[in-house]
């Protein structure tokens, strides 16, 4: 097999890295010209799967959302950048991380009003899990997003067996 078509080969994060820009436009906010939150909710798990596409070389499907803030509100005619990358692999799933950033291309300033973090899973085109190829961490930046998200990984999985005996 051709190297480059490998999608087990290990790959930088670098790779995945993948920016998405939208226009908030009246349809997507509320009376007071405010984004919606579910409106930005679906932008964050478009770009999370743009960066676990590109990664995992296949369908991906979101298996959960962690803990999301709003700091500040974003308004009708700002300009929403989303980038996002992958943070870590496990076996079938990978955490990525999306940050969102308003861009005032007047005052030529940006600044952060949202952050998630989610895990998608590979699936084959029935549904199946498919494993993912490692992602390699090049920078300090990328190497403490893996380690941290190893911490992540355990606290989801701890909560998930919470809600499943509460749920018996
Ligand atoms: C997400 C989904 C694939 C998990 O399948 P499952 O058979 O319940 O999960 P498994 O226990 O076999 O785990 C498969 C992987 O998913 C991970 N996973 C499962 N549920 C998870 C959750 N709630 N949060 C984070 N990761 C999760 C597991 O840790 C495992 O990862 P690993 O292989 O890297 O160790 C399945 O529940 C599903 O298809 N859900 C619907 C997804 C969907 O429709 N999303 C919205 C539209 S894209």
């Amino acid at each position: 097999m051709n190297e480059t078509h490998d999608p087990l080969m290990p790959r930088p994060v670098r790779e995945s890295i993948s920016e998405m820009n939208e226009f908030v436009l009246p349809n997507d906010a509320n009376p007071l010209g405010a984004l919606l939150g579910g409106r930005l909710m679906h932008w964050i798990d478009m770009a999370g799967a743009l960066a676990a596409h590109r990664h995992s070389r296949n369908y991906v499907v979101t298996a959960s959302i962690d803990h999301l803030d709003f700091w500040t509100p974003v308004h009708v005619g700002d300009l929403v950048v989303l980038r996002s990358s992958v943070n870590r692999v496990f076996t079938t799933s990978m955490e990525v991380g999306v940050t969102v950033w308003v861009e005032n291309y007047l005052a030529d300033e940006t600044r952060q009003v949202s952050s998630a973090y989610l895990t998608f899973v590979a699936v084959d085109a029935a549904g199946r899990h498919l494993k993912v190829a490692p992602v390699i961490p090049e920078t300090d930046e990328e190497k403490r997003r893996y380690e941290d998200a190893g911490r992540r990984r355990q606290i989801r999985q701890a909560e998930r067996q919470r809600r499943q005996s509460n749920a018996r």
